[in-house]
């Protein structure tokens, strides 16, 4: 059973803190770096202060508070790292070679704003920062070499690189659904599971928690990319902030293309189902975890 769909005003107000307590570290982070580059400063702050909405970044705070019962400095510093890996996916995704896209997060995309070099060096800049955030600013050394494992793992060629190589070949190709299901868990879901695992291990959690909690990210992480599908076509570019309706342009392969959208929007819920159920042994104090699961499927942007 899923919990009421009805937005809740508890969890409405936990996203909002979360994304201002996000926000901060990456100012934070972008103030404090000494020499960086005058015109590279300028497009990561560009890209950074996007009005993204934080749902991995916070998915990391929530699972540490779950574990720990508080997020502590070191789910911030994680947050800020993985919130920019995830941006620099997005700066290099709309790249005239893969996606082509004019606008992100209601505004012209990096290499529109400056070009396409500085957008490729600004998604360059964003990676590796993120590893220096976690090297410089996680007070465990074993914990931070933990959570650098996690994120270099789920970004790259075994993750979301592998998805977004396979999304570019599956265009214009008569997709399956285990296809799809390859390309979405890894180019997204992997970010989600990474998100869940980076704050649970921040937490401290044991190594069941910390399994459940990753699976519970990577059933809302492959939710959260179906309904991206499903928007790309029934909502407005004004709406997402990106234009609508290119994954028909680009011949993607997506839920929407291939199974149609009342079966992509049933998988969606089903996904979320079986997301609220790893959360079981947890009790009330997954209540936020259970929202996010819920408030996903009604998501408009
Ligand atoms: C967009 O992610 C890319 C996908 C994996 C669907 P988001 O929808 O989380 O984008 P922002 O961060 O809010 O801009
Ligand atoms: C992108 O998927 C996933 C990434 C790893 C960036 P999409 O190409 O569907 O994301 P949008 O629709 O451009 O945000
Ligand atoms: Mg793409
Ligand atoms: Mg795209
Ligand atoms: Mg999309």
């Amino acid at each position: 059973m899923l919990p009421s769909r009805a937005a809740d005003p508890d969890f409405n107000t936990s996203l909002a803190e979360k994304v201002q307590i996000v926000n901060e570290v990456l100012n934070q982070v972008l103030a404090e770096q000494q020499d960086i580059q005058t015109d590279l400063r300028e497009s990561l702050r560009y890209t950074l202060s996007g009005p993204g909405k934080r749902i991995r970044s916070a998915l990391i705070l929530w699972c540490c508070e779950l574990i720990a019962e508080g997020a502590n400095a070191n789910a911030r510093s994680a947050a800020a790292a993985l919130e920019m890996v995830h941006t620099y996916s997005l700066v290099h995704d709309d790249l005239p070679a893969m996606d082509d896209d004019d606008l992100r997060r209601g505004r012209p995309t990096c290499h529109k704003a400056f070009d396409e070099a500085t957008a490729i060096l600004t998604g360059d800049g964003l990676l590796t920062l993120a590893f220096e955030v976690l090297a410089d600013r996680i007070d465990e050394p074993q914990l931070a070499v933990k959570l650098i494992g996690e994120l270099a793992r789920a970004a790259g060629s075994a993750g979301m690189i592998a998805g977004q190589v396979a999304d570019l070949k599956a265009e214009n190709t008569v997709g399956s659904v285990a296809m799809l299901e390859y390309i979405h868990t890894n180019k997204t879901a992997k970010m989600f599971r990474c998100a869940a695992r980076m704050g649970a291990l921040c937490g401290g959690a044991a190594p069941e928690p910390l399994e459940r909690l990753g699976q519970y990210g990577l059933k809302i992480g492959l939710g959260f990319q179906i309904a991206d599908d499903i928007l790309d076509v029934s909502a407005s570019s004004e709406q997402l902030g990106k234009t609508a309706g290119k994954d028909i342009q680009a011949a993607k392969c997506t839920y929407p293309a291939v199974v149609g959208i009342e079966q992509a929007k049933e998988l969606e819920r089903n996904l979320a189902r079986e997301a609220v159920a790893l959360l079981e042994p947890f009790g009330r104090r997954a209540e936020v975890l259970r929202q996010l699961a819920v408030a996903l499927l009604d998501r408009n942007k």
